[in-house]
């Protein structure tokens, strides 16, 4: 995370004098015979932080936030309620020695309670999103000596009142504990609902894990994920999902670092944690953050899998966030740390005969996840980190020489830090280097040709985590608006151009909670029932859609467009399909015409379909309840000769998709 000032005032200047530059258009020549780089099937993907209720209270479907009174304030998010609630009546008992992952419960005591007399209710993660007509899975866990309690549950509408219900008596006895559940219909809707339970009749009774899930989740797994969330993430057709993190990965001291040990096997076992956004910015406070991993290393392979994306875990190197404690595992020390990423790859690589593979098969996926890349760190730099990686790759090269390992470069894209460890990772060979960039938009319009200058021979880049900032990075002030997504537009060209050396690309962070995010901007934001798609993720869903599997040049006057005139282009062959793609961007307040020359092609008669991203307005933005403004829009038009003059808009992203003969 970089908290790093840059002076507004002059940024915006550049913006227009970077407009402004350049000269007379020529003709762009299109040479369709020049293959210059493969676009790697990974070349476009997305990366998943659970920052801004991005998990819990986000794509984790669960309704109940402190489903089981694991937070510091047990009762946080529960509130007590009704004429007949005395003095010991709701508990929280701590039964660590039995249960050390899960030690608190809730103990219930009543003495011939009626209805509307004890009650306990829960407020959700920001509200519960409630569908009328749609069925929720209620479950929970509990154990009793003597039956006689019943429960009525009730989901409520934002006024309180009671919108679906149904009754429950728990009937098994004994020291044991028992899962029961419940389907309940809701018979309206609430963007801020909450949920109830009344509690009846006689008796004591301990109960945990009290649940909530929607039915309709993704694939209609129980216990699973927002279906439309994860929906928005498959109509990108991301290559690649990057997962946890982030610094989520680094923890802001090591005790609180990602483990993936700690969220895979039975969900009621997962060890919760405070999530490291909680407390982070002290103008966007989340006392009630935590992570209980419900959206585990299992569901996130799954995840991957169902949507055809790579998975590429990051995990800890023994270091934790150098913004906040900077705290280092002892080179000593650090086995654990290197063990964790060698039993992740045989989780998700191994056959069921070895311990963690033998797990995941269990968890009910008996075969390969396919796990091709790691990632070693996030964001950590100097010295120290280096030390460690070094160790990590010869551990996990020596058993496992076929997984590319992702390397740090650090915060930002230039500077002492970053030279030091470019030039060090360099000189160990690495696979790939994540590099990061929150910038202003001048930034990325700017450096549209960083890497036409990259060694070819070198290590290959992942763009790990970018965004244009439209005020500075960290600022709440920070918008997903139309100049952010164009720059980024322009910029992305320069990826593509050089694909033979950008191998993997990811915009950061992937979604925000309108009521609980902590960082802006941010690609997809969400409500309780609704998701909208910012400008920004139109651009990549349009890259990622028009990828292609073969870069061709387009010139001008024989150099590449980055910039010229305000406009950029990038060219690739879909060669499977044969369809030529070609992405423009028009940076400039003015409408331009510009021909281009389609050389060694042959696309005479073509059918081509043109897609738009326009607005002339920089600061359009998108919004769950406002009319969109910023979404594409595709035309068709029929090539009469080899030769075209296109007319870009204003502020314009254009794709087109021209096919040829192969
Ligand atoms: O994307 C938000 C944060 O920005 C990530 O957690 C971190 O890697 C970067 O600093």
């Amino acid at each position: 995370m970089k908290k790093k000032l840059i002076v507004v005032l002059p940024a915006i200047v550049l913006w227009f004098s970077v407009n402004s530059l350049g000269q007379q258009n020529t003709e762009w020549v299109l040479k369709g015979k020049e293959k210059t780089a493969r676009v790697e099937p990974t070349m476009w993907g997305v990366f998943f932080e659970d920052i801004n209720l991005g998990a819990d209270g986000g794509i984790y479907a669960e309704m109940i936030k402190n489903r089981s009174f694991e937070f510091s304030k047990p009762l946080m998010g529960w509130k007590v309620s009704g004429p007949e609630v005395k003095e010991g009546s709701f508990l929280v008992l701590n039964e660590s020695a039995l249960n050390a992952n899960n030690p608190r419960f809730l103990r219930v005591k009543a003495e011939d309670a009626s209805p509307g007399g004890m009650g306990i209710s829960n407020e959700g993660f920001r509200g519960m999103g409630i569908k009328a007509g749609l069925n929720y899975d209620f479950s929970m866990h509990y154990r009793q000596t003597a039956p006689g309690i019943k429960l009525l549950v009730e989901l409520l509408d934002e006024t309180g009142k009671p919108i679906g219900k149904g009754n429950l008596e728990p009937t098994e006895s004994g020291k044991d504990w028992h899962k029961t559940s419940l389907q309940i219909k809701a018979g309206a809707a609430a963007v801020k609902g909450s949920f109830r339970l009344w509690i009846t009749g006689t008796g004591e009774i301990d109960l945990d894990q009290i649940s909530l899930f929607p039915a309709d989740t993704w694939k209609g797994r129980k216990g699973g994920l927002r279906a439309d969330m994860v929906q928005a993430l498959a109509d990108m057709k991301p290559g690649f999902i990057r997962f946890p993190g982030g610094c989520i990965v680094e923890g802001h001291e090591l005790s609180s670092r990602y483990q993936w040990k700690k969220t895979v096997g039975p969900v009621y076992d997962r060890q919760l944690s405070i999530n490291r956004w909680n407390a982070e910015f002290a103008h966007r406070p989340a006392p009630d953050y935590y992570q209980t991993f419900g959206l585990g290393f299992f569901e996130y392979f799954q995840m991957a899998e169902d949507i055809g994306a790579a998975p590429l875990p990051i995990l800890n190197c023994g270091m934790a966030c150098q913004f906040n404690t900077a705290e280092l595992a002892p080179m000593d020390d650090l086995e654990p740390y290197i063990q964790d990423a060698l039993d992740l790859i045989e989780f998700a690589n191994g056959d069921a005969n070895t311990k963690w593979g033998k797990l995941r098969a269990d968890m009910g996926h008996p075969a390969s996840f396919g796990l091709k890349m790691l990632g070693v760190g996030n964001e950590n730099w100097g010295p120290q980190y280096v030390e460690r990686l070094t160790r990590f790759k010869a551990a996990l090269k020596a058993k496992y020489p076929e997984i590319n390992l992702v390397y740090s470069s650090g915060t930002d894209p230039e500077g002492e830090k970053f030279e030091y460890l470019d030039k060090a990772l360099r000189g160990i060979d690495a696979d790939i280097i994540d590099e990061h960039y929150y910038r202003r938009p001048e930034w990325f319009l700017q450096n549209a040709a960083r890497y036409d200058r990259y060694d070819r021979k070198g290590p290959k880049i992942f763009a790990g985590e970018y965004a244009a900032q439209s005020d500075k990075t960290v600022s709440i002030a920070n918008r997903n608006n139309w100049q952010t997504a164009l720059s980024e537009a322009a910029f992305m060209t320069g990826l593509e151009r050089n694909a033979a050396v950008v191998h993997m690309a990811s915009y950061a962070p992937l979604f925000a909670h309108t009521d609980g995010w902590q960082w802006t901007p941010d690609l997809i934001w969400v409500d309780n029932l609704k998701v909208y798609q910012t400008p920004n993720y139109y651009v990549q869903q349009l890259y990622s859609l028009n990828k292609g599997t073969t870069v061709v040049p387009i010139l001008a006057a024989g150099a590449a467009i980055s910039g010229r005139d305000s406009l950029y282009a990038s060219a690739v062959l879909d060669e499977a399909s044969g369809v030529l793609i070609i992405k423009i961007v028009n940076a400039s307040g003015s409408e331009k015409q510009q021909e281009i020359r389609l050389d060694g092609l042959i696309t005479i008669g073509s059918k081509a379909e043109r897609i738009s991203l326009q607005n002339n307005d920089l600061q359009a933005t998108n919004a769950v309840a406002a009319p969109v403004q910023v979404k594409p829009v595709s035309s068709a038009y029929t090539l009469k000769k080899n030769k075209m003059t296109l007319d870009l808009a204003p502020y314009s992203f254009t794709v087109l998709r021209i096919p040829y003969k192969k």
